[in-house]
């Protein structure tokens, strides 16, 4: 029996019915364009969240947590409705909600994404119990009914304005492989990410930094998005190019220009980085991430100061490309590196860092992994 399964069966006295997983993700490049109907490139972690769920015949659900040993949530499905209160839970009623849950169910999660580092620990848990429960009431979803039902959740029950981006790329990537999304209608093209045959490694660096804006700031930036494109009379800023922006300066606020100038150049960054990938030339690559935080940082205005020495220490170590990742306000950034120089890199950001007296920050490396999958089933 694996270790989830015991937790289940030690906190419900029952065996699971099935056990299904989902990753967190890092974003290789398309920053703040999910929402526009953009392109983004990101890839599934390692690390992800599992959650072994099992049928009532009632209509009581029961949530536990691995990480949170001596609390477990009941409520009956018909309560569970946007509103109720609860805490991280509600990442998971929230899915039950928004895919038409009828009958009760016992969960256990065990999540191992790490919270609050901007590799959307959420999404993972979200994407988890979508699977899970797609599985176990036979419901039919297909990937992009799931993405679509898992930011529904997100957007309209935890109430997080986020765009389709991480759940997507959850539940939809391949391993070995970044995932190229399609925002506007959610088609996907894996496209190879090996850098390690490159000698070349993705540093992923959480600052540790969580800066109280986070939401306002996340819906802010929406917000100058949607005014654009209601200024402009377009459907999203997917249909703009720069010269056309460029010529429709009189009708928006310089605010309002710089953010729709990041949301396309990020665009058209992004198609750039796929060729670039697929001649594997990584400097490219770098150059491409370089130019991406540039314009998260000045003309986005998300970055903050402890990304922004993340990626200047990783850069000054000799980093081919370096940007915040998510977000912004925090979490994490991403450094393409020499894999002999990851030691030296390590060193110089650590460096950095208590030289300005923030935190420590956290290392991870990952190569491109699974979406969601169903692990086991009785
Ligand atoms: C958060 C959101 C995503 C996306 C990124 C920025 O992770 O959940 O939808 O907008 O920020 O690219």
């Amino acid at each position: 029996m694996s270790q989830i399964e015991k937790k289940f069966l030690e906190t419900f006295g029952e065996e699971p019915d099935l056990v299904a997983a989902a990753p967190g993700r890092v974003n290789l490049i398309g920053e703040h364009i999910d929402y526009s109907d953009g392109f983004v490139l990101p890839f599934a972690i390692k690390d992800r969240t599992l959650v072994a769920a099992r049928k009532r015949n009632d209509s009581t659900v029961r949530i536990a947590s691995a990480q949170r040993r001596n609390k477990i949530v009941t409520v009956d499905i018909n309560q569970v409705k946007p509103g109720l209160k609860g805490e991280w839970e509600r990442y998971a009623l929230g899915v039950l909600w928004s895919m038409g849950v009828t009958e009760g169910v016992d969960l256990m999660i065990d999540g191992h994404v790490p919270l609050g580092a901007g590799l959307s620990s959420s999404a993972a848990l979200e994407c988890s119990v979508a699977t899970a429960m797609n599985h176990l009431f036979d419901m039919g979803f297909n990937l992009e009914e799931l993405a679509r039902l898992t930011q529904k959740a997100e957007n309209q029950y935890v109430g997080v304005p986020c765009g389709i981006m991480d759940q997507s790329v959850s539940l939809m990537a391949t391993q070995g492989s970044a995932l190229l999304l399609d925002c506007r209608d959610l088609s996907t093209k894996n496209i190879s990410f090996d850098v390690a045959s490159h000698g070349l490694e993705l540093l992923i660096i959480d600052t540790q930094a969580h800066h109280a804006l986070t939401d306002g700031g996340y819906a802010e930036r929406r917000a100058s998005c949607e005014s654009v494109v209601a200024k402009l009379g377009i459907s999203s800023l997917r249909e703009l190019t720069m010269e056309q922006l460029e010529g429709s300066r009189a009708l928006i606020n310089e605010t309002e220009f710089v953010r729709a100038r990041h949301a396309v150049t990020e665009m058209k960054r992004v198609l750039d980085c796929v060729e670039a990938l697929n001649v594997s030339d990584f400097e490219k690559v770098g150059q491409l991430i370089n130019q991406s935080h540039i314009s998260l940082r000045d003309d986005y205005t998300v970055s903050c100061p402890e990304l922004d020495t993340a990626v200047d220490a990783a850069l000054s170590a000799g980093a081919l490309g370096s940007r915040m990742v998510g977000g912004g306000f925090g979490g994490s950034a991403i450094a393409l590196i020499q894999a002999s120089k990851t030691t030296e890199t390590i060193g110089a950001i650590e460096k950095a860092f208590s030289s300005k007296g923030f935190k420590a920050p956290r290392f991870f490396t990952s190569l491109p992994s699974q979406g969601a999958e169903l692990i086991s089933r009785r």
